[in-house]
């Protein structure tokens, strides 16, 4: 029997290694082992109960206000030991945290196989998302299993060198979560308080847009909430406090908009898939909306998921104030602009990525 172990740490890692866990138990060729790192706490522990995944280790490393020492360093302590004593066959990781970025070097370190969850995902700016794009292709320097989301991101990791029959693609396993949590009859408190309104839905969080560039951000969105008395705007926020301090400053007295607790992924799915429009400097949520028909403004300077762009669901609109503030009123007030991307595609596979990536497993570990 080969032993497989899945290791993670943040909510969008679990929201998307929990299928695959689940697709892995489903196969008696695998030892399945989860290790969470807990580098967020009650983010993750949501995520955890929603899918009934139960780690076999947690390090549990959170800190408030944590910085990238902080987690990089206890990850790497906590590792070693259970990498040395549980001895894998291979390490799945996911994606561009510090969780992924440490524990792959700890098995580096080890000499242990290494399965790249969502490879290949590129800016090719180390500084956009900060740390993100080094510790993707960190991760992917030393990787044996590249489980790539789409066409293009294998086509950077072969452009990169890496050997073609070590890259599949599989589409991304978040397509795999989506199934499983949107429901036609959904019903929520917020979706009572939104009636009669468009709902605009925002997540922000990004290392790099912390300090002004949310402050731009922020100020755009409070604009539109003060100017449209038909807009509501629901911002369940992230849990780091200087998100959180950022948000009151600039949002509070203004009924229509709505701060609330980050919300289970089942709400969460079932917000966005009746949400007018989604606004946004997360990652994940660029791979969800074209699944579910959402025009997304991404609030970023760069995105390593230009297939959501190409698709015409996303908008890549920066971090100026002026220029968040145009491209929502834009939206808002031309139905045509709005319905040309709710009508794309989506690019990120038939929501049987857990599938594949477990196959791929049985066939190349024998
Ligand atoms: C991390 C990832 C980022 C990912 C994001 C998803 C890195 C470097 N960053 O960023 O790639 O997009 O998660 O959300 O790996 N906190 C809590 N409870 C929680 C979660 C966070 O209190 O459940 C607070 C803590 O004060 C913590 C802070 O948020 O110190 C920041 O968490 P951290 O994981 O360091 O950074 P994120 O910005 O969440
Ligand atoms: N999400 C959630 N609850 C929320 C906000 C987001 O479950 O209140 C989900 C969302 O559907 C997506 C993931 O969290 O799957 C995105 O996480 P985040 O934005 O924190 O990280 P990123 O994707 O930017 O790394």
């Amino acid at each position: 029997m080969k032993k497989v172990m899945l290791v993670f740490g943040t909510r969008p890692e679990a929201i998307k290694m929990c299928p695959l866990v689940l697709e892995m138990r489903k196969h008696p060729e695998f030892e399945t082992v989860v290790c969470v790192t807990g580098q967020h706490r009650q983010m993750l522990d949501q995520i955890l109960a929603c899918f009934q995944v139960e780690p076999k280790y947690d390090l549990g490393i959170m800190q408030e206000n944590q910085t990238l020492f902080d987690v990089t360093l206890s990850i790497l302590g906590l590792l070693r030991e259970i990498l040395t004593a549980e001895k894998p066959d291979v390490v799945l990781v996911h994606g561009d945290t510090s969780t992924a970025f440490a524990t792959a070097l700890a098995c580096f370190y080890l000499q242990i196989p290494v399965g790249h969850v969502e490879a290949g995902l590129r800016t090719y700016n180390l500084q956009s998302p900060f740390p993100e794009e080094f510790n993707r292709q960190a991760v992917d320097l030393i990787s044996d299993f590249y489980f790539a989301p789409t066409e293009t991101s294998r086509k950077n990791l072969l452009k990169e060198g890496k050997p073609d029959e070590k890259i599949f693609v599989t589409g991304n396993t978040v397509i795999d979560a989506l199934a499983t949590t949107v429901q036609k009859d959904y019903q929520h408190p917020e979706i009572d308080w939104a009636k009669g309104s468009r709902l605009l839905l925002l997540t922000a969080h990004r290392r790099e847009n912390l300090g002004e560039p949310m402050r731009e951000m922020f100020t755009a969105i409070r604009r539109i909430a003060d100017e449209f008395e038909n807009v509501k705007v629901l911002y369940p926020m992230h849990l780091n406090p200087a998100v959180r301090d950022m948000a009151n400053a600039c949002f509070s007295g203004q009924e229509r908009i709505h701060m609330i607790e980050p919300l289970d992924v089942l709400d969460f799915h079932n917000l966005m898939a009746r949400a007018h429009l989604i606004l946004t400097d997360s990652g994940g949520i660029q791979e969800e909306a074209p699944a579910l028909g959402k025009p997304v403004l991404v609030m970023r300077n760069t995105t390593e998921r230009p297939e959501g762009v190409i698709a015409g669901t996303l908008k890549l609109v920066g971090t100026d104030g002026q220029a968040i503030y145009t491209a929502i009123k834009e939206l808002l007030t031309d139905p045509a602009a709005c319905h040309r991307m709710e009508s794309a595609a989506n690019p990120y596979g038939d929501g049987k990525a857990s599938k594949y990536i477990a196959q791929i497993l049985k066939e190349k570990l024998g």
